[in-house]
């Protein structure tokens, strides 16, 4: 998906050159989104105009194309104020290409310029308006409407400030989008606004900031003029505007030196402050003369007077990748750590008690309510199978589970005394958030499950719980899934504590979870025996994995990663439906997987293995740790410790983690950034 860099610094000299290695290492802590081409915008040498660099393919290519243009853009020049942008591009509109890529410009003068996140959806419109005007188009994407368009605003009003251009333009636009904007006319400027897609800033001072908070002004307020205020090329008039009281509160940091920058998400920022603002939809921000002001056209009712700077925990060794050739290694590795941290003090494991934090004041609503419905894309959906019937055991609530995708396409009846979880690792799919939004519309509790701390769906959720799995970085899911798994699971503890009939399992499952740490530990210990398995079936054409009840979401979960990071043919089956199908698949070519568990279902899987063997095929079973019996009837199979039934899914799931992982790297796949897929998918 699209990511955004930007970077200004304020009476902070840099060379040029310093300032294009930091928009380059920018744009790679945002690679593992998944992108097609990348492009960044300076100032030239000519500090009048604006030098485009633009490339098809990944960062590295841009920054060969870079040091092409060393001499036309003097990388030695020192400059005290600066902005630059920066983007990776996933084409939504127009194939990869230079001229598609991003920033877009306003005319062949580079007079303003714009890197886009998002879709435009009325772009066609505004592009006919443009074109009635005399402007030409050069790309085929919905971004270059947006630089023209605040060109056209500029030559109508000549007087208006960058900020207020913004305004103007996005005004007209419909559809979802993070925008930065730079312009020849307004140098060491930054305008950047968001909707429906996220963007944050991070400000680094010498000194610490004097305040939290960061006013918001509304309507025509302007901040105050600063004494040094100048503009270039003879435009120095600020629109003489009405004023209101809360402008007397700002604290510019004038004359201070500072760097802001810009991005779509806290990894790019995260190595030069963990001082951020996330902005909310509609906000438009401007840095001028330094001062970042925060703006918004009409105020609502509630409508905060600031926005407050929140201090990142997230470091940069978490999101880096240690000793692990991948991200996606390391994140499967990580987990015996992140499922202790999603139940950090929440399990208290000496009293068999849980808390939620983030939903506790709800917890007598959500005890009354009519149905649960969880809702969520991919992986984050297979944790809501994996978990349904606990909760439905626990809560003896019905329990509706959803492809956001489809829940929104059936637009399924929602009521007010239904309680809806939105589950997402990354927070801003597009299709979960406009699930969320459509069942607030309906007066539904809200409740986020979400790894990413001041998401879309975090903001939007009436209350939540953190999965605190710490950044993932690969595209594929993996710690993100265990760690959902757990937090659906504290949830279904927290809705039943007050059940006498249901002490005992409830203590065996706080056992359990007390017990998973050192058994997915046990478990990372078979890699070595997955990755020889994965000899064997990498250049297979497909793998069907099997099983059911508390271990069905296991097979489809498996199969995902199979097919997402290897290319190759995989499908989740439920062991009871063989007979309606799938069977006819089996003959002694077809590679299949069997999860075999001691659980309720275990006489039906067993009955499944029967049917496969007898159709010559021979199942690689995934069974319990010293299951002689069962381990019989197979040629080949790993064993995994035993849990309780409603747990033992987080641990049947990481073999098939660590083999999807293993082909891929055999099969020569990228397996962090998989083709055609993104990391954080923020269209529909
Ligand atoms: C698969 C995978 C995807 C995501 C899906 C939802 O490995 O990562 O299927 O689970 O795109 O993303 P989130 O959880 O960020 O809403």
């Amino acid at each position: 998906m699209c990511g955004i860099f930007a970077y200004l610094n304020y009476l902070t000299p840099k060379k040029r050159l310093e300032i294009l290695e930091l928009l380059v290492n920018g744009l790679k802590r945002l690679e593992y989104r998944g992108y097609d081409s990348a492009g960044i915008a300076v100032d030239s040498s000519d500090e009048t105009a604006i030098a485009l660099i633009k490339q098809c393919g990944k960062v590295a290519v841009l920054e060969e194309a870079i040091k092409h243009v060393a001499e036309k853009l003097n990388f030695d020049a020192l400059l005290e104020t600066h902005c630059g942008i920066a983007h990776t591009r996933w084409a939504t509109h127009g194939v990869p290409n230079e001229i598609n890529s991003h920033p877009q410009r306003s005319d062949e003068h580079n007079s303003f310029v714009v890197v886009h996140n998002g879709i435009v959806t009325n772009y066609k419109e505004v592009k006919t308006f443009l074109e009635q005007k005399g402007f030409r188009f050069e790309s085929e994407t919905d971004t270059e409407i947006i630089a023209k368009l605040i060109y056209h605003f500029y030559q109508k009003h000549p007087n208006f400030s960058f900020r207020e251009l913004v305004e103007n333009v996005v005004q007209q636009l419909e559809g979802a989008f993070a925008l930065c904007f730079k312009s020849k006319y307004f140098p060491g400027e930054c305008v950047a606004t968001r909707r429906g897609s996220p963007l944050l800033v991070g400000i680094k001072t010498k000194t610490r900031l004097a305040t939290d908070h960061v006013p918001i002004l509304y309507g025509k307020d302007e901040p105050p003029i600063s004494p040094k205020e100048h503009r270039p090329h003879g435009r120095n008039e600020y629109p003489t505007l009405p004023r209101t009281g809360s402008t007397s509160e700002f604290e510019p940091l004038e004359d201070k030196q500072v760097e802001y920058f810009f991005a779509s998400d806290a990894s790019a920022i995260i190595e030069h402050t963990n001082r951020v603002i996330y902005f909310e939809d509609d906000d438009v921000a401007a840095v001028r003369n330094g001062v970042l002001s925060i703006h918004r056209v009409r105020r609502g009712g509630d409508d905060p007077n600031t926005r407050e700077i929140t201090t990142l925990k997230m470091e940069l060794q978490q999101i880096m990748k240690g000793n692990y050739d991948y991200f996606m290694q390391k994140e499967i590795f990580e987990q015996p750590e992140s499922v202790v941290n999603t139940m950090r003090g929440r399990v208290n494991f000496e009293t068999g008690t849980v808390t939620l934090g983030g939903i506790k004041e709800h917890i007598p609503e959500i005890k009354r309510c009519r149905r649960l419905m969880l809702i969520g894309c991919g992986t984050s959906y297979h944790s809501a199978i994996a978990t349904r019937q606990l909760l439905e055991e626990l809560t003896e609530l019905p329990v509706m589970v959803e492809l956001a995708s489809d829940f929104l396409d059936r637009t399924t009846p929602v009521f007010r005394d239904d309680v809806c979880f939105f589950i997402s690792q990354s927070g801003e799919t597009a299709d979960t958030l406009m699930a969320l939004r459509y069942c607030k519309q309906r007066g539904a509790l809200i409740v986020g499950i979400t790894n990413t701390v001041g998401s879309s769906i975090c903001r939007e959720s009436h209350c939540g719980v953190h999965i605190n799995a710490g950044p993932e970085i690969g595209v594929a899911s993996t710690k993100a899934y265990t760690s959902q798994f757990i937090s659906l699971v504290m949830f279904a503890l927290v809705m039943s504590e007050d059940r006498l009939s249901l002490r005992k399992r409830r203590e065996k499952i706080i056992e359990g979870l007390r017990n998973l740490q050192e058994q997915i530990r046990i478990v990372l210990k078979l890699d070595q025996k997955v990755n020889a398995l994965a000899e064997e079936l990498y250049n297979k054409k497909s793998l069907l994995i099997m099983g059911r009840g508390f271990n069905f979401a296991t097979c489809l979960e498996g199969a995902l990663k199979v097919k997402e990071l290897t290319y190759m043919h995989s499908e989740g089956i439920m062991a009871g439906e063989l007979k309606h199908g799938p069977l006819a698949l089996i003959d002694n070519t077809m590679p299949v997987m069997m999860i075999v568990m001691r659980d309720p279902v275990y006489t039906k899987c067993m009955n499944a293995l029967q049917q496969v063997k007898s159709r010559d095929g021979d199942p690689i079973l995934i069974c319990e740790e010293g299951d002689a019996e069962t381990i019989a009837f197979a040629s080949r199979h790993l064993e995994i410790p035993k849990t309780v039934d409603c747990l033992q899914g987080i641990l049947t799931v990481i073999p098939l983690q660590l083999l999807s992982f293993h082909i891929a790297v055999k099969r020569n796949c990228n397996v962090d950034c998989p083709r055609n897929l993104a990391k954080s998918v923020t269209v529909e």
